[in-house]
């Protein structure tokens, strides 16, 4: 009976079926015309991403659910029009190399690397409205839907901005296509990856011995004539792109049908996620991710209730494919302890495969005493991982990634850290668009620890084999 429910549920996705359903973190256009028209336009537009390396990444992520690898996703809150720039996106990629380095090499351990980026322009919010010295307009709901500036123009939601989106991610892909693949990853520049205002800090030590650790192997590797010439793995790197897919109409215009497979991709990124505010089973978020193949990504908070978490888990990975999801928890350092174990604990019962990755950012903001900035504490940041990776020693299961807001910018967002950044110093540089972010330091010290517990993690936990047999 239940099979049959699903089945013919199945068969009636398309990737408009999601209108027909509740949405929740809907933007109200007021010339509905012209947006469709612009999602008409974006629909002949060529795909950002292909379908094959939707399906390489979901292979990736496979290996990560087997306890072979680790995941690491991590970008801006929201990314923004005005900060297009090449040194931006250079300097995240920059950090985000020295961090999956710090993580393999430390921990002997392949990191699959997804930036939320290229793409991440929807933001959903606490309230539909924002009220300033007793005005009250349209909250910012990220650059693809209307501006950050508090005025009745910026607010309202422009369908043009579909298209700048469109064309940002296009230009940001070409670019980090030519970072991973052009040169640029190659491991023999680990020294050269160190950025001008890491050099001096504490971190900048720690990352000098791996780099030169590598540098050492990389030359006894050449010794024994194996050399980045030879193996394009040394030289080259494997980046996919990921972000919260919030605005369906802009998700369905993107979305193809694979010639090789027949089947449907999201193509405006290699992988998709649900926000913790849209994950009802039954609404429109959850119904557009279901038909399109591409690895999916879970937000799951404190609300999410085992049972919940079953039927979502059923409804977007029907068939049990290892790497189709991947469980993204943010419940917060002070509660992860009380909902964690639940959820692993139903989703071993009925023998479903999932990532495990931990947001270690979305439950742990708050609003600064000093200048009411939302911030988020280092030490909250780092306790949350540390909970989420003994909950899973206690449960035997895998932590297997983690889920960063970050960039690669000397900002002052969140507090804490090697430089001790305090409340008084957040105005100094607090840049984002959204939520606040680690800098490229604080980005690095939580490599560190994820490098050190999951060397601790692989050297404890049975033979990955052994695990993926159960
Ligand atoms: C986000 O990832 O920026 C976000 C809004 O997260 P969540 O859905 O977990 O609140
Ligand atoms: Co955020």
């Amino acid at each position: 009976m239940a099979d049959d429910i699903l089945n013919m549920q199945a068969k009636s996705w398309s990737p408009e079926s999601w209108r027909a359903k509740p949405i929740q973190q809907v933007p109200i256009y007021s010339d509905l015309a012209e947006l469709q028209q612009t999602e008409s336009q974006l629909a002949t537009f060529p795909p950002l991403v292909f379908a094959g390396e939707a399906r390489k990444l979901k292979e990736s992520l496979a290996a990560v659910a087997a306890g072979h690898s680790f995941l690491l996703q991590g970008g801006d809150c929201a990314e923004s029009f005005a900060e297009h720039t090449a040194d931006n996106i250079r300097d995240f990629f920059r950090v985000f190399l020295q961090m999956a380095v710090v993580m393999t090499f430390a921990a002997a351990s392949p990191v699959v690397k997804v930036g939320r980026v290229a793409g991440q322009f929807a933001k959903p919010r606490s309230s539909p409205t924002e009220k300033q010295n007793g005005v009250e307009l349209p909250s910012y709901r990220g650059d693809i839907i209307n501006d950050i500036e508090f005025s009745e123009k910026g607010r309202t939601p422009d369908p043009r901005r579909l298209m700048d989106a469109y064309r940002q991610s296009a230009a940001t892909l070409n670019l980090l296509r030519a970072f991973a693949t052009g040169g640029y990853a190659n491991l023999e520049n680990a020294h050269k990856w160190m950025l001008g205002f890491v050099k001096d800090s504490p971190q900048s030590h720690r990352y000098q011995e791996v780099a030169d650790r590598i540098t050492e192997t990389l030359g006894f590797m050449k010794a024994i004539g194996l050399d980045a010439k030879s193996h394009p793995e040394l030289r080259q790197t494997e980046f996919f792109t990921s972000h919260e897919a919030l605005l369906l109409g802009y998700e369905q215009a993107l979305t193809r049908i694979d010639s090789t497979t027949g089947d449907p991709y999201a193509t405006s990124g290699h992988m998709l996620w649900i926000g913790d505010r849209t994950r009802q089973h039954d609404h429109a978020h959850v119904e557009y991710c279901r038909g399109v193949k591409n690895p999916i990504g879970l937000k799951c908070g404190p609300s999410l209730k085992p049972d919940d978490l079953l039927r979502l888990v059923d409804l977007l990975n029907p068939e049990n494919e290892a790497g189709r999801l991947t469980l993204i928890c943010r419940f917060g350092s002070d509660k992860i302890v009380d909902y964690l174990p639940a959820l692993i604990r139903a989703v071993k019962k009925e023998g479903r495969t999932v990532v495990w990755s931990c947001d270690p950012m979305h439950g742990n903001t708050i609003t600064s005493g000093s200048g009411g900035y939302k911030t988020r504490p280092f030490e909250r940041i780092m306790s949350e991982i540390r909970t989420f990776f003994a909950v899973h020693q206690a449960e035997g299961t895998y932590a297997g990634g983690v889920h960063l807001e970050m960039t690669g910018k000397n900002v002052t967002e969140c507090t804490g850290g090697a430089r001790m950044i305090a409340d008084s110093d957040l105005h100094d540089r607090y840049h984002t668009h959204c939520d606040p972010r680690l800098n490229a330091e604080q980005a690095i010290e939580v490599a560190f620890l994820v490098a050190e517990l999951l060397k601790a993690e692989r050297a404890t936990l049975p033979a990955p084999q052994a695990r993926a047999a159960e």
